[in-house]
């Protein structure tokens, strides 16, 4: 009876509990268009995504800086005000506690979700490693994986007939990245990891663990997830199962790893990490970090990147007709040393990630107050972001075809011009500025010339407009990127 009676005054007061959540979750409390917009997602009648409405309202910002009372954050598009929080002031903006909090659960300790010592430690270590991914050799890796793995999967899809096969392109360069991200930086093969569950569920609980929580972020209060964590229901359930899955298949790469390491020399970022800690969960927060610097991020804007290229048959002829200049065939990779004159691709990822990041936004935390280059003020404590998606689309930046798909825009003369990190800060930029930006560009200019020549890719159902993306810390289409990919020589033999 006792036993009864202490369950239902649980269950009662854990009820009332969710209740006042629910209602303070629904309860707008700021009174500003902006905000109420925010909290009853009216901006979802307009805009298709969050990160389109952002840009809509940063873009009709006089200073380019926005407030979203309800979530204490200020959002900019300023690239002074970027540089100041990434490089003139960077000591006042970490990810702070908060963000650490809300992605503790997934990224542990490791090097997205530190600041200070942790952070410069990892960094320094990764950094050695990754200074490697530039060299002839890892491009052969590439290309190799390239050969080896993509291309098969497309000539299946493809199949022999005119008409084509249809593919998840999204969930195609997932794996890829994944698969090569693994065998890069873990000396790693998946499928020898004898998993009781297909590689895929990995990747899908990996997804879900990224989603959920990006979703804490979106919250109001923390209160909310906190109090969902702690009777582990609704989405918290969903998130630490979906940990539990990411945390099993570490497990087992760590062990695998391990065994290895009395055998060989073996110099890639996991051994690095492990000659100097034996800590299980140190080096588990460094592999999950690390896929999810590389695996997300990459497929993210190979999958943007196709998706324009589709829409735009003059960029695709453009970059065949370099292509095949450069290499003197039809069919051919450049060399390591032809691929840096492959400027006109080198231009046209440029572009596709200023309109469609892989990151679209990014956050710190003001540890005092402080003023931004603009005049706007910042409370100690504020949730201070920039946002790149918003900031390849200001006119203010980019000029009045700022909407447009124009890899020219980097050419001057035909050279490749760099732009101001500060207004492309796609890889960020400052002290933290991302340690595998040139490993990515070679790996997308590889795809892509394994790819194009080979294969003609349609979008099923495109009608030339907009992506819709999923919240998640990286930019993931919503249901894939379906499309129907054909061999092109397949395709011009039907023709003549
Ligand atoms: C197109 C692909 C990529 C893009 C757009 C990109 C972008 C970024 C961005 C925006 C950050 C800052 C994140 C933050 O601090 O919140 C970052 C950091 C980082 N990226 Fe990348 N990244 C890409 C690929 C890669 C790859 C392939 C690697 C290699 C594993 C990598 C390794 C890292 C690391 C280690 C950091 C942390 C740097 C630090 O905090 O000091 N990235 N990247």
């Amino acid at each position: 009876m006792v036993s009864f009676l202490i369950t239902f005054l649980m269950t009662l007061s854990f009820s009332i509990i969710i209740i006042i959540l629910l209602f303070l979750k629904s309860k707008p409390y700021c009174t500003c268009d902006v905000c109420h917009s925010y909290l009853n997602s009216n901006w979802s009648k307009q805009y298709n995504n969050l990160c389109d409405w952002y840009t809509h309202l940063l873009q009709n910002s006089p200073s380019q800086t926005i407030h979203i009372h309800v979530l204490a954050n200020t959002i900019t598009a300023n690239p002074k005000n970027v540089e100041h929080i990434l490089k003139t002031n960077f000591q006042n903006y970490p990810k702070g506690k908060q963000f650490s909090m809300i992605l503790g659960d997934l990224l542990g300790k490791g090097i997205f979700n530190v600041d200070g010592d942790a952070w410069l430690f990892q960094r320094k270590m990764a950094s050695l490693e990754l200074r490697k991914s530039m060299s002839k050799n890892a491009f052969e890796n590439v290309k190799f994986h390239v050969e080896n793995r993509l291309l098969p999967v497309l000539s299946s899809a493809a199949g022999s007939g005119k008409d084509g096969g249809f593919i998840d392109l999204q969930c195609v360069f997932r794996r890829f990245s994944f698969e090569y991200i693994c065998r890069f930086l873990f000396g790693l093969d998946l499928d020898s990891l004898e998993l009781p569950f297909p590689v895929s569920r990995f990747s899908d609980s990996f997804d879900l663990a990224t989603t959920l929580s990006a979703k804490r972020a979106m919250s109001t209060s923390p209160m909310i997830w906190k109090t969902y964590r702690r009777f582990n229901v609704g989405s918290e359930r969903k998130l630490k199962e979906a940990i539990r899955d990411v945390n099993f298949v570490v497990e087992r790469v760590i062990e695998n790893k391990k065994k290895k390491l009395g055998f060989t020399k073996n110099q890639d970022l996991l051994s690095r990490f492990m000659e100097v800690s034996n800590d299980h969960s140190f080096l588990r927060d460094v592999i999950v970090n690390f896929i999810l610097a590389g695996r997300d991020t990459v497929a993210s804007a190979l999958t943007s990147f196709f998706w324009l290229i589709t829409n735009h048959p003059e960029v695709e002829s453009r970059i065949l007709t370099e292509l095949e200049q450069t290499t003197n065939q039809k069919q051919g990779f450049a060399t390591f040393e032809q691929m840096k004159e492959l400027r006109y691709l080198q231009a046209a990822i440029h572009e596709s990630m200023r309109l469609y990041p892989p990151i679209q936004f990014d956050s710190k935390f003001a540890v005092e107050n402080d003023t931004l280059p603009d005049g706007t003020l910042v409370r100690k404590g504020t949730k201070v972001s920039f946002h790149p998606y918003a900031m390849g689309r200001m006119e203010t930046i980019w000029g009045k075809d700022c909407k447009e798909f124009k890899p020219e825009r980097w050419l001057k003369d035909g050279v490749f011009n760099h732009e101001n990190p500060f207004k492309y800060p796609v890889f960020q930029a400052g002290f933290r500025v991302c340690l595998g930006k040139e490993m990515a560009l070679m790996e997308m200019k590889t795809v892509v010339m394994g790819i194009l020549p080979r294969f003609k890719l349609r979008v099923v159902n495109s009608d030339g407009g907009e992506l819709r993306f999923e919240p998640g810390l990286t930019a993931t289409v919503k249901n894939g990127l379906p499309i129907i990919v054909g061999e092109r020589e397949v395709l011009q033999l039907a023709s003549d």
